[in-house]
């Protein structure tokens, strides 16, 4: 549904709200200002409504989280009972039967679909504890402390996976507190550097917050023949890209190339804090068996809530009708910013659901205005100049056209 607005925006509510905000949380994490942000207060599909009453259309998944829409009922249903039933468990010590499950079906939909034997899991939390995992076990796996990792590259902002993340605006205030184990290679490059001590490639196959830059062909297979060559493990970040973002399962299968980690999160719950670290059977089994306490783990493992959740998610991604939905709203999405032409816009770039809009400034006064009209829109890029289209799956055609109208007659000024 197009969106509805009742009061300027942000509204009386909201205003408020961030006052207090203000107040009692610390000032880095939510920016305020007259024109930003807006309370959400409740969700359906590719609509949210804040705390004002006004309705707006979802461009961002929040934040590629809701891809089968916001509060899908069969998952608020999966919720339900399990909360019903058992709202936490002893991850590593007395855990639940979905954990089990759940480590089953993530290897049945990466390393077996690919033919590459059992997959086996680390859980966690949130995205960057995946990448931490992978970190780790290419680290026990090969004996070698270095990382490869890539210009513009997001891997979340844990000291571990800061290892990984590039943009400067995240890393440099903590550099001096970071092992200087990583060796930087522009995306896309073919020019490698010696083997040496690197026993981790970690690579978006898309990248998500670093523009939705879509490597060359030919790039992702290089990294693996590079791996395979000096004894290093493939790490894909798919925290973003999977479950069907880019408009495959996970965005590797479009260069057919396996790796020997994969880090998922952001979808694989459709709304809860849960993330996976899938490897290879042979390369997860270089962790010590569990003497009774665990290397890595923690409080929230395994978490009943995000299991179940998760379960039912990876049923509802797994139907045709999804995989036709993705595919049906690429197309209309790349059919509505097929024409678009403006000063000011370089280039339009991405796949799938997982498109970027570079422009040649940064996008923050465009969002601002975006919001107004009742849109929520992300901007990614180095320069925070790359204007992200990552609808739910079930973004209409008018909705898209909607959009892209307004997208185009703002940036016409
Ligand atoms: C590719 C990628 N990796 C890792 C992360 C970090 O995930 P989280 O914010 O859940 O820690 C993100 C988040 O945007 C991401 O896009």
């Amino acid at each position: 549904m197009k969106p509805k607005l009742k009061t300027s925006i942000p509204g009386p509510r909201s205003l408020a709200l961030a006052g207090q905000l203000r107040e009692y949380e610390s000032r880095n994490v939510t920016y305020c200002d007259e024109s930003w942000p807006v309370f959400w207060e409740r969700a359906e599909g590719t609509n949210i409504w804040d705390a004002d009453g006004n309705r707006y259309l979802d461009f961002t998944s929040a934040f590629g989280v809701a891809g089968l829409g916001h509060r899908h009922p069969e998952i608020v249903a999966a919720m339900t009972e399990q909360s019903g039933l058992l709202l936490h468990g002893m991850g590593d010590v007395h855990p639940t039967a979905l954990k089990g499950k759940l480590c089953a079906r993530l290897s049945s939909l990466t390393f077996e679909r690919w033919n590459g034997g059992k997959g086996k899991v680390v859980l966690s939390n949130s995205g960057f504890e995946a990448v931490e995992t992978a970190l780790k076990t290419a680290r026990l796996a090969t004996g070698k402390s270095g990382v490869m990792a890539f210009s513009n590259g997001y891997h979340g902002l844990g000291y571990g996976s800061l290892l990984g993340t590039d943009l400067d605006k995240f890393r440099g205030p903590f550099v001096d507190q970071l092992a200087e184990v990583t060796t930087r290679v522009p995306y896309g490059s073919f020019d490698l550097p010696e083997g040496g001590k690197i026993g981790a490639v970690l690579v978006e196959p898309i990248q998500g917050r670093g523009g939705k830059v879509v490597p060359p062909e030919g790039f992702l297979k290089s990294l693996r023949q590079w791996c395979d060559d000096n004894g290093a493990l493939l790490i894909f970040d798919e925290i973003y890209s999977g479950f069907h973002r880019s408009g495959k399962w996970f965005a590797c299968e479009w260069d057919e190339v396996v790796p020997d980690l994969i880090c998922l999160g952001k979808a694989l719950s459709s709304g809860f804090p849960i993330s996976a670290c899938v490897g290879k059977e042979d390369v997860m089994d270089q962790w010590p068996e569990s003497p009774g306490e665990a290397l890595h783990t923690s409080t929230f493992l395994g978490h009943p809530v995000g299991c179940a959740m998760a379960l039912k998610s990876l049923d509802i991604l797994a139907r045709p009708e999804t995989i036709e939905i993705v595919e049906r709203a690429s197309m209309n999405l790349k059919k509505a910013l097929h024409d678009l032409h403006h000063d000011g816009l370089v280039e339009v770039r991405g796949r799938g659901l997982m498109v970027g809009l570079e422009l040649e400034q940064n996008a923050g006064k465009l969002l601002a205005e975006l919001l107004s009209e009742g849109l929520i829109f992300l901007a990614d890029g180095p320069a925070g100049n790359v204007l992200s289209f990552t609808p739910p799956f079930v973004i209409s055609e008018e909705e898209i056209e909607f959009a892209v109208g307004k997208v185009s007659r703002l940036l016409r000024g």
